[in-house]
This record gives structure tokens, C-alpha cells and sequence, in this order.
């Protein structure tokens, strides 16, 4: 049995980006492995310092990875700030981490790019953070989109150089997962690159199927294919992408024949496109709202995520402090 776990930064409301990379396989996951699933809220204060939605950002991340299918019941599901232990682990690791190295990092030079106003020391040390996170409960496979892949390599980086300035075999190396395949990255609907929150350019989970249609219908293409089995503009390659995630093969086949034989008109494929992200959306959506509305539901799974969280976490920080050297007098 593996230990998986994954983490969202309580930032926004939760896109198809964030569904496929990450919580669709933890849902799949989450009966056979050993699981937890936390809403990354010190994180989110690297970018989201201001306290006013905070709150109710935990709520909403919370309420839709629980809609979208995760089992408090199974799987360990938890908010970040509710373990001390987190930023106990976050602060012994962070003796070992270099800030060159940190310096280097491309997430890092992204966001200060992004926010010149605040440059903030959590930002440097971010990876660290993240790797407690990841190494607190020694999880095996991290399922994450594939922006996150420099982070995991930090995560592993720093739980080696633990071992080894130790001269232990403490840590597990933990992977970046995508049940069966490559890690994904899926594209917005502008064109060129991910879909993300800070990109402006996602469907939500939680979107009305009229915002839906007019997102989708807005969406970037091309003056469409000059000749048969011309090469794919980004733009219309990424509509594919989105139709390939969320439609059956039959349908995705009859869109690429008509491309390849330049009969296709992009209106139609965007209608298709806009129902099938309403299909997937609806249920999910609908559940959404129940369950932020159950303020005694969500309390009861912090408060059972929290525990089971703090008992795996507990253990490892005892372990820890005794490999570096504290002792009782
Ligand atoms: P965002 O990038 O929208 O701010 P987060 O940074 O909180 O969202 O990401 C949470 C998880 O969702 C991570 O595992 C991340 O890799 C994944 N993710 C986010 N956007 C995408 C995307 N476009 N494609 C695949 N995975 C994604
Ligand atoms: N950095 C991740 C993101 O932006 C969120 C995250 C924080 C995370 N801690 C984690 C993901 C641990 C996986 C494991 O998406």
C-alpha cells in the first residue's frame, strides 16, 4: 500500500486544471492507498496576505474537493494550519536548505515577477515548506499537474540531504504522480498555456453552465485548417485536449476527421465542448452547494482530518528531533 497525498492552496475556487492534475487521481486512489488530502492555507499566504477571505477560501477549496469526490471517511482530509507539527518539520528543514538554491528555483523567479510589491521570505522558502508537507506523512506518490514538478524535485532534494547529513534511511523519496500516464497540463481556453487560477482563464467546477457556454464560445482559434491533415495551431490543439478529457473517443474521432478534412466548423466543437464541461460540471456543482452550506458537516471532517493528520505527523516530528540530536533531561 502507498502512502499518497496531495495538497491545494486555498486560493480560489477549484478549475478543470486543478481536477485533472491533481483530485481526479486522488479520487481513484483513495480506496487502496493510504491517503491525505490537505488545503494548503499557509501556502496561499505567500500571494493572499490579507485575512479578509481567507476563511472562506479553506470553506469553498474544502467543500469542492469534497464534492468532487473525496472521502473523509477513507482518505485523510485536512487543512494545513490545523497541524503545528507542519511548520515544526518546515522549520528544521529549512536549516539545510540553501538560498541559493532556493533563488534558483523558477516558481520562485515566476511569482517575484509577478508580485515585485512582495517578496516575501515564505515565497523563497515555499518548496520547503511543501516538501514538509509531503514528507511529514513520508507519502510515496504526490499527484500533481505538472507545474509541480520542479517542487517535487526540491521535496526529494531536501529529504535525501536530510538522510544523508543524518546517515539515516528516514525519508521515502516521494514521486510526482498521474494514475497511468505523464503528468498533465491543462491548457486554458486563451490560446497559449495552463489553465490556472491567477491566469483568469479557467472553468470552474462551480461555474453555471450559461458561463460555461460563454467562456467556451469565447474561447481562442484560427482562421481553420487551409488544407487536409494540416499541422494544429496551439489554440485549437489545447480545444482537443479539453475534448479528449472529457469526451468518449467516437466523438473526439469525428472533430479530428473533420479537421484533417477541413470541413470542420469551430463553433461546433466548442458547442460540444461547453456540453461536455456542463455534464461533467452539473453533479459535482450541485454537491458543491450542499456541502458549503453544512457548516456541522464541515466541521466534523477538519476536526476527523485534523486528528488523523496530527497522529501520522506527530510521530514523524518525535522521530525527527531524535535523529537530530534532541533529547529530554
Ligand atoms: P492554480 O495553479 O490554479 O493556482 P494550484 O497552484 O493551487 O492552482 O494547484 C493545485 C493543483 O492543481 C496542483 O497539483 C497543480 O499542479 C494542479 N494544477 C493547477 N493547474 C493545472 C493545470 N492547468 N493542469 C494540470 N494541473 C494543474
Ligand atoms: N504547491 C502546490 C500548488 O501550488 C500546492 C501544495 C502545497 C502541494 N503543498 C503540497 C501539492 C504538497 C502537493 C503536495 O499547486
Amino acid at each position: 500500500m502507498d502512502t499518497v497525498l496531495s495538497g491545494i492552496r486555498s486560493t480560489g475556487n477549484l478549475h478543470l486544471g486543478n481536477y485533472f492534475g491533481a483530485v481526479k487521481n486522488f479520487v481513484k486512489m483513495q480506496h487502496e492507498n493510504r491517503c491525505f488530502f490537505f488545503v494548503a492555507d499557509y501556502h496561499s499566504l505567500t500571494t493572499h496576505p490579507t485575512p479578509e477571505n481567507l476563511h472562506n477560501n479553506i470553506r469553498v477549496v474544502l467543500s469542492e474537493y469534497l464534492a468532487a469526490g473525496l472521502d473523509p471517511e477513507v482518505a485523510t482530509i485536512y487543512i494545513q494550519s490545523d497541524v503545528p507539527e507542519i511548520p515544526e518539520l518546515y522549520l528544521l528543514l529549512n536549516m539545510n536548505a540553501y538560498v541559493g538554491e532556493l533563488e534558483r528555483t523558477t516558481t520562485f523567479k515566476d511569482k517575484i515577477r509577478k508580485q515585485p510589491e512582495n517578496i516575501n521570505a515564505g515565497l523563497l522558502t515555499y518548496p520547503v515548506l511543501m516538501c514538509a508537507d509531503i514528507i511529514i506523512h513520508n507519502a510515496d506518490k504526490v499527484p500533481v499537474g505538472k507545474d509541480q514538478e520542479q517542487n517535487l524535485e526540491m521535496a526529494r532534494r531536501f529529504a535525501r540531504r536530510f538522510n544523508h547529513m543524518y546517515g539515516v534511511e528516514y525519508f521515502t523519496m516521494p514521486e510526482p504522480y498521474n494514475f497511468g500516464s505523464e503528468l498533465v497540463k491543462v491548457p486554458g481556453l486563451d490560446g497559449t498555456g495552463k489553465m490556472g487560477k491567477s491566469e483568469g482563464n479557467g472553468i470552474y467546477l462551480s461555474d453555471e453552465p450559461k458561463m460555461i457556454r460563454k467562456k467556451v464560445m469565447r474561447a481562442v482559434t484560427d482562421t481553420g485548417p487551409q488544407e487536409p491533415n494540416s499541422p494544429m495551431s496551439e489554440p485549437v490543439a489545447n480545444l482537443f485536449y479539453l475534448l479528449e478529457l472529457l469526451s468518449t473517443p467516437d466523438t473526439v474521432e469525428h472533430f479530428r476527421a473533420s479537421y484533417n478534412d477541413c470541413t470542420i466548423r469551430y463553433g461546433d466543437l466548442k458547442k460540444q465542448l461547453a456540453e461536455e464541461m456542463i455534464t461533467f460540471t452539473t453533479p459535482i456543482r450541485e454537491r458543491i452547494q450542499e456541502i458549503y452550506n453544512d457548516t456541522a458537516y464541515l466541521g466534523k471532517v477538519v476536526k476527523m482530518g485534523a486528528e488523523k493528520a496530527r497522529e501520522s505527523a506527530s510521530k514523524t516530528v518525535r522521530e525527527v528531533r531524535e535523529i537530530i540530536g534532541y533529547k529530554p533531561f
